[in-house]
């Protein structure tokens, strides 16, 4: 667990702070936790997916992936359909293929794809958990978080496309920091799942690094730096909407 968090620790510019910890491990606030984790898992597979139909795919293969979302959404924002049923619907049936093009298309693919389904896997794993801890889905608001650094994403690209892959990387990385960092103090069943997403969230990050990297061809050491003080910033500083994402409770 060390091995996968230390580059996770160096990457991130401030750790969680103990104030936050101190919040979420309160039982009242078990339910609000997981909440907020759920949708991070859709929100997860909703923007690689996005990325992928944007840059990489053609109309037709972004229908195909659109259908494989939607039984998730349907559930999540009209809470239509059985969750048990959706564990069925995690499939893409459609093989991708890059339209022409885009020389990063292929591996844009591959790796958003196993994205995609496992973020989808943990949506099926945190229900499973609402469900042993009596705890109903109910649609809540998204925390500053995301929409805090999205704001600051260029306008032109590639570097429109550099700057989301960099978000995608901390929003990665900062959720396993808090999943190994909540793990010891929560009940046992929990925790254990907890851990059990450390390893392919530490992989998300990576592979969202790699991906920037790749794409930009160049040094991107500068705007990796910015986003990480961007991050550090909603972290440490004072925020009234406690979430899985949220800054200091005040
Ligand atoms: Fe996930
Ligand atoms: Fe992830």
């Amino acid at each position: 667990m060390q091995e996968l968090l230390a580059p996770i620790k160096s990457f991130l510019k401030c750790e969680t702070p103990q104030a936050w910890i101190d919040e979420a491990i309160k039982p009242e606030n078990l339910s609000i936790v997981l909440l907020d984790h759920l949708i991070c898992e859709l929100k997860a597979a909703q923007s690689a997916m996005y990325l992928i139909r944007k840059y990489a795919v053609d109309k037709e293969s972004g229908d195909a992936l659109l259908e494989w979302l939607k039984p998730f959404e349907s559930f999540a924002y009209r809470k239509e359909g059985d969750w048990r049923e959706l564990v069925k619907h995690n499939t893409l049936t459609k093989s991708m293929l890059p339209k022409s093009g885009t020389p990063y298309g292929q591996d844009l693919i591959d790796k958003m794809v196993l994205l995609i389904k496992e973020e989808l896997h943990h949506f099926y794993q945190v229900l499973e958990l609402m469900e042993v801890f009596d705890i109903h889905y109910e649609n809540i608001t998204s925390s500053r978080y995301a929409k805090g650094m999205i704001r600051n994403v260029t306008s032109y690209e590639p570097d429109t496309l550099i700057d989301k892959l960099i978000i995608g990387a901390y929003i990665e990385a900062r959720s396993c920091e808090r999943f190994a960092a909540l793990a010891p103090h929560v009940d046992k069943r929990l925790g254990d799942f907890y851990i059990s997403l450390l390893r392919s969230e530490a992989r998300h990050y990576q592979d969202y690094l790699t991906l920037a990297e790749e794409i930009a061809g160049g040094d991107i050491t500068g705007r990796i730096q910015r986003f990480g003080e961007i991050e550090a910033e909603l972290i440490s500083s004072n925020d009234f909407d406690f979430k899985f994402h949220s800054g200091v409770p005040v």
